[in-house]
């Protein structure tokens, strides 16, 4: 008689994890049915590095969201039948913490059939000897297939490019920078409101956007305009939240910032009575973490998203996270989540990102 007895008859539960959106709020296949594919605006990324928001026109977004949208829909496909990455290298190099970014990128390359080696600490490299950036770059051009960069410094990425052969993507260049968190965010809200990718949205269609964080400060926030500035037949209004007694003149935009936004065709407003504004609010997109040098900053302490506030029926929540107490719990089990489907769409945006950075769109791009 075997020794060994079963210590519980609890059923088991079965998780598939690369299956639909569990948080059950987000659904690819609208998205990919309201965009025309279009695949060669997607030949453009080859090879080229993603430094800014500002690098991509509306047409490479959508058909990039498309693709997304793509592997979202039916991801087991491309694991088990197809695995387009087999046998290229990603050089995950993170100077700085990172939960989301960092393992996102990992867990789309891998998820694509590809390898990934990392740096987690600069002071376990030869940067802590102090060799110099271009001659890192020089080594990654013999070690891998493409990069992601996170680093403090928002001139990392500037100074390594030169010296790359392969293509680098900027995953948080210290308060520049975000690109690949920008259409997360994106690729979320296209996926809620399908029809705000069209050229011409109607008047009544058009959204009104709040976001709480500093766009000076906060690179998520300053991606998230820039990238909503590709879309101003979206937005009927972009809301820009700041504490009571603030002035936004000073120490809250950018010199030029909000002229950037209102050129592009956006309607843009500030406001610090972010609890009045709410019933109006389509989206409500906050931070309040700013990383500066080795620490961070956390600004709107008086701003808390809580589940008893009165938001419009069918308005949505979104967060970059890491959170604090200004995104509270109570909301995680509300249907104005969709903070969490936000994290997990970014691994289908960076799969359709790589993919086509390392010229394997072509393999992809036969297959719903
Ligand atoms: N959204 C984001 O950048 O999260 P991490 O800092 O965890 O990467």
């Amino acid at each position: 008689m075997s020794v060994c007895q079963p210590v519980s008859h609890q059923p088991t539960i079965r998780f598939d994890r690369l299956g639909p959106d569990v948080y059950g709020n987000a659904h690819p296949q609208a998205l990919l049915q309201a965009i025309q594919e279009e695949g060669e605006a997607l030949l453009d990324l080859a090879n080229q590095h993603v430094i800014s928001t500002l690098q991509y026109s509306p047409a490479t977004l959508l058909q990039l969201f498309r693709l997304a949208a793509k592997y979202e829909s039916n991801p087991n496909r491309y694991i088990r039948h197809n695995s387009p990455l087999r046998g290229k290298i990603l050089i995950n190099a993170f100077y700085e913490p990172s939960t989301r970014t960092r393992l996102s990128f990992d867990s789309a390359w891998h998820r694509l059939g590809g390898d990934t080696i990392s740096i987690t600490d600069r002071s376990t490299t030869g940067l802590a000897k102090g060799e110099s950036l271009q001659d890192v770059a020089e080594m990654f051009n013999n070690y891998g297939d493409c990069v992601v960069l996170r680093d403090t410094n928002a001139e990392a990425i500037h100074a390594m490019t030169g010296s790359l052969h392969i293509p680098i993507i900027n995953a948080g260049n210290g308060i520049d920078e975000h690109p690949t968190q920008a259409m997360a965010d994106l690729y979320t809200i296209f996926k809620w409101r399908p029809q705000l990718v069209k050229a011409q949205v109607e008047p009544e269609q058009r959204i009104r956007i709040g976001v709480v964080g500093i766009p000076g400060r906060m690179r998520t926030v300053r991606s998230l305009l820039r990238i909503l500035s590709k879309f101003p037949a979206a937005v009927k209004e972009l809301v820009l939240f700041h504490e009571p007694g603030l002035d936004p003149s000073q120490d809250y935009w950018d010199p030029g910032q909000r002229e950037e936004l209102e050129k592009a065709g956006l309607r843009v407003s500030t406001c610090d009575d972010l609890p009045a504004a709410i019933p109006d609010l389509d989206v409500i997109y906050i931070n309040a973490i700013a990383w500066v040098g080795d620490s961070y900053e956390v600004h709107g302490r008086s701003f808390q998203l809580t589940a008893d506030l009165p938001y419009k029926s069918g308005a949505i929540v979104l967060h970059p996270l890491a959170r604090g107490r200004e995104l509270d719990t109570s909301l995680d089990r509300t249907d104005h989540n969709w903070y969490f489907s936000q994290a997990r769409g970014a691994v289908f945006v960076r799969m359709a990102l790589l993919t086509c950075m390392v010229e394997r769109t072509a393999q992809v791009m036969d297959i719903i």
